[in-house]
């Protein structure tokens, strides 16, 4: 169309395209057709397609050397299948060790077997290798034709090898060991790893896919570190009780009862019965003490949380302990001493770890502070902690304090809190109520900064008659209770007991923000895999 025979607006319109023509970029230009292209000023489309053309040129270029480079890669493959290596038999013989005994064996020689935790190749005669085996990580040096071979060229992370050489002393050196480095004179390719792992988890991976992929995560040295700190955590507790003449004992998990309310609860078909995963094994506890007197146990126990919080677990180890013939200030001595013990045993084991983690943890000091129910609800009332944040609204005397406002509670005092005698509405049907105050109940939780609650425990009705009122009032069928109500007839006893989540505790001593981090697999609403 010629713009002679333009209208004034048709002419406007067209001297505002052709002037945003004269500056059409390359990338544009490319995307336009030729129509459009003739459009454009005679001068400037001259020089785009000049543009193009070199353009197209230099990609010519680099697709020829990119196809030449990979056609020598080939060729490199292909000559490295016949370099062989062949361990020299006048070596001293190789001893089988694992990387955290490397110290014991310098200017030995070793062979260590593991994981390529990560590789660089330095030249081609050089590749460093860091090796993990689950115990440590080591530098190993691969030189010469070592790094030559086909299954050199072809390594790539999470490779399983077996690696013989000195172990040297180099102040180079990094790892779990620094200044000791393996200078490798042998190695086998155990199982190869593909290239595509480099691709599975980057520092973009979304939480979904890291959790997809935890089987993997789990090889990083933080998460593994977690773990082995879970371990140790874990022995401690064992070591406590031992220490304090508990016996272990091993209640089953697939159970016909509810111990902490029947919303819970997971429901499975035992074969053609229904049956339960179990929410707490406290009440096996009970009838335990009759048999080996004070007991624990740890084991999952099962809930079936509705919502996923930051501190709730569909399964979780439940660290659990019953004593017979105490009191409620016994009960709250046992945990104080539980909690101050564990940390220090962990620290006088892993404090390096420990500390790394969490700078600032230290053993709480005794006695922790109590506080009733009554109190909590006063503090909030006074510290402006609502019960609904939304519309200001305090909490009353009778309200469960939910999570959040525990939480902000507990940072805000920043102490150990043991939270005492909790109105018999709120608490399970199995607690004693208080002498002075029948409304209320012999209970503790005890919270923890920047966790919240730990701990769930109380003094156990013992009385049959007052027990078989508790099932009346919480309209529970006492049949299947039969053996736990037996406890109230033969030989009853003031007893009582507690219930720790173990992977709450790992957070609040590692100052882990999330339950999930120190799970090898996680299990919660949505999540059952891998
Ligand atoms: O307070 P809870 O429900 O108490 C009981 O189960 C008692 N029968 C225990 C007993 O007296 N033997 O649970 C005890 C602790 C909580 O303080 C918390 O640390 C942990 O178990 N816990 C959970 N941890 C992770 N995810 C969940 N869904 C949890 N539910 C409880």
């Amino acid at each position: 169309m010629s713009t002679d025979h333009c209208t004034p607006t048709e002419k406007g319109g067209f001297e505002q395209l052709e002037s945003q023509l004269k500056v059409v970029t390359l990338d544009e230009f490319i995307k336009l057709d030729e129509k459009q292209k003739s459009l454009i000023p005679k001068s400037r489309r001259k020089k785009l397609e000049r543009l193009l053309k070199e353009q197209e040129r230099k990609e010519q270029k680099a697709k020829e050397r990119a196809q030449t480079l990979e056609a020598e890669r080939l060729l490199k493959l292909e000559e490295s299948k016949k370099i062989k290596i062949e361990e020299d038999p006048s070596l001293p013989v190789a001893t089988c060790i694992k990387i955290r005994d490397v110290k014991r064996y310098v200017d030995r020689r070793i062979a260590v077997q593991g994981w390529v935790h990560h590789m660089r190749e330095d030249g081609k005669k050089l590749l460093f290798i860091e090796l993990r085996d689950g115990t440590g990580f080591l530098q190993c040096v691969l030189s010469d034709l070592l790094c030559q071979t086909y299954e050199a060229l072809t390594l790539h992370r999470e490779a399983t090898v077996l690696l013989k050489g000195t172990l040297t002393a180099d102040e180079r050196a990094k790892g779990s060991f620094p200044g000791i480095e393996l200078r490798v004179d042998f190695w086998q390719l155990i199982g190869p790893s593909p290239s595509e792992i480099e691709n599975i988890l980057t520092h973009e991976s979304n939480p979904d896919i890291l959790l997809n992929n935890r089987h993997l995560v789990i090889r990083g040295s933080r998460t593994s570190t977690i773990l082995k700190l879970r371990s140790i955590i874990t022995q401690c507790f064992r070591e406590h009780f031992f220490d304090r003449g508990y016996v272990e004992v091993f209640p089953p998990t697939i159970v016909q009862t509810q111990c902490e309310g029947g919303s819970t609860l997971f429901q499975l078909d035992y074969f053609g019965e229904p049956a339960y995963l179990t929410q707490s094994s406290q009440m096996y506890l009970e009838t335990a003490i009759a048999s080996v007197g004070d007991c624990f146990c740890i084991l999952p126990s099962y809930r079936a949380e509705k919502s996923s919080t930051r501190r709730h677990l569909a399964e979780f180890h439940h660290i659990e302990a019953e004593c017979p013939f105490i009191n409620f200030e016994d009960l709250l001595l046992k945990i104080e001493d539980l909690i101050s013990d564990v940390i220090k045993r962990v620290m006088e084991k892993a404090s390096d770890w420990v500390l790394s983690m969490n700078p600032n943890i230290r053993v709480p000091k005794r006695p922790f502070r109590r506080m009733t129910y009554e109190d909590a609800i006063r503090y909030c009332q006074e510290n402006n902690i609502y019960k609904d944040e939304a519309t200001k609204m305090h909490f009353e005397l009778g309200d469960d304090i939910p999570e959040l406002p525990e939480r902000k509670m507990t940072d805000q005092i920043n102490e150990p809190i043991f939270l005492i005698r909790f109105p018999v509405s709120l608490k399970s049907f199995y607690m004693k109520k208080c002498e002075d105050n029948p409304r209320l109940t012999e209970s503790v939780d005890l919270l923890l900064p920047g966790v919240g609650e730990i701990v769930g425990g109380s003094m156990r009705i013992h009385n049959l008659d007052e027990l078989l009122e508790a099932y009346r009032r919480e309209k529970m069928d006492p049949s299947p209770y039969y053996w736990f109500t037996d406890q109230r007839k033969y030989g009853s006893v003031p007893h009582g007991g507690y219930g720790l989540g173990l992977e709450r505790f790992c957070c609040y001593l590692l100052g882990l923000y999330h339950v999930r981090d120190v799970c090898l697999y996680p299990r919660y609403k949505d999540r059952c895999k891998p």
